[in-house]
């Protein structure tokens, strides 16, 4: 076992004990399992798109430096980005080197592009952007040109210049294709959209995951900010304590990776007070299949 592997099981929590004792399990971490090799990331990462793209301003790099920080302080791990992103993955890299690379940093980028011989080029630049010699995680972004990619990619894993090969998409969009690669391809990751009120992934892919023992990322967890505007006003029911959520965000975030595919969920944000809310639900109880109802019968009524 290597020391990141030990470390992170050193975090972990079993969902089983997680109703053992409220201040304890408010204050443990929790952590899921990669099922192809049994590594443990936190259940809550974070999105770079939109968020991290702020171009050169030194302010505003600066300021999301301090987000940063704040993820890995509450005990963050995988940061997701891509070369779709603009700026975001120097922004995210200048970061990190302000913060001398955290023990914890997962790092998650993508390729995207239709030429082979970009693949290759765009994996070159990512290591300089994130001042990595090892990728944690590369996908192919929206399966684009995923047959070639990922036979680059697996030669990549081969020489160790990346740990986990997946493919993502987004929107509920291409989900048979995902399917015909889960079914056909041995990938370590597939990312996909999974939030309380787009469910689709529950139907065959979150299955089929579990069945190939594929992780999950579920991206857009509270759906780009919508959930927000749906609960504006609305004072949490007196449920969300049993499952140690103190704001919208943590129930939105907590029925995700609640759901036994789900390895994580990486919601993105360009601000420290979003990220504390985020990261809360990091930790405590999760909603069982009862609690994970009483979440989602009360937003259908919205
Ligand atoms: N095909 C793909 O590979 C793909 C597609 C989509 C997304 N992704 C990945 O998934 C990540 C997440 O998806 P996303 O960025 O589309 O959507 P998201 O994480 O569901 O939503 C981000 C928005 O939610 C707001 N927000 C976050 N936390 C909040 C909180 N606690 N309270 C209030 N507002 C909050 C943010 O605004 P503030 O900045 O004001 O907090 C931001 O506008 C992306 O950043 C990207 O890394 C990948």
């Amino acid at each position: 076992m290597d020391r990141r592997t030990f470390l992170a099981m050193m975090s972990v929590v079993s969902l089983s004990s997680l109703s053992a004792g409220r201040a304890e399990s408010s204050t443990t971490k929790i952590s899921k399992p990669i099922p192809s090799s049994g590594e443990l990331v936190p259940v809550i990462g974070m999105g770079t798109w939109i968020t991290f793209n702020v171009g050169d301003s030194q302010r505003l790099r600066d300021k999301r430096s301090e987000v940063l920080k704040r993820f890995f302080e509450l005990g963050g791990g995988m940061v997701d980005s891509s070369p779709m992103y603009g700026s975001a993955r120097s922004v995210v890299g200048e970061g990190l080197r302000k913060l001398e690379y955290p023990e914890g940093l997962f790092s998650a980028d993508k390729v995207w592009t239709n030429s082979t011989a970009e693949g290759i080029a765009q994996y070159n630049e990512m290591q300089e952007l994130w001042g990595l010699n090892q990728l944690d995680l590369v996908q192919v972004h929206n399966l684009v040109n995923w047959q070639s990619h990922l036979e680059t990619l697996r030669e990549f894993k081969q020489q160790g210049k990346v740990r986990y090969i997946g493919i993502t998409t987004s929107h509920g969009l291409r989900h048979q294709e995902c399917e015909q690669i889960l079914q056909t391809q041995s990938l370590d990751f597939i990312q996909l959209t999974y939030n309380i009120t787009h469910r689709e992934a529950e139907q065959r892919l979150l299955p089929l995951a579990a069945e190939k023992g594929v992780a999950v990322i579920a991206n857009r967890p509270v759906d780009g900010g919508n959930l927000f505007n749906a609960v504006q006003g609305k004072p949490l029911p007196a449920w969300a304590a049993d499952y140690d959520c103190q704001n919208w965000a943590q129930v939105f975030l907590k029925f995700i990776v609640s759901h036994p595919s789900v390895t994580c969920a990486i919601p993105a944000t360009s601000q420290v007070e979003h990220m504390e809310e985020n990261m809360g639900a990091c930790y405590g109880n999760l909603p069982d299949a009862a609690g994970r109802k009483l979440m989602s019968d009360y937003i259908n009524t919205l």
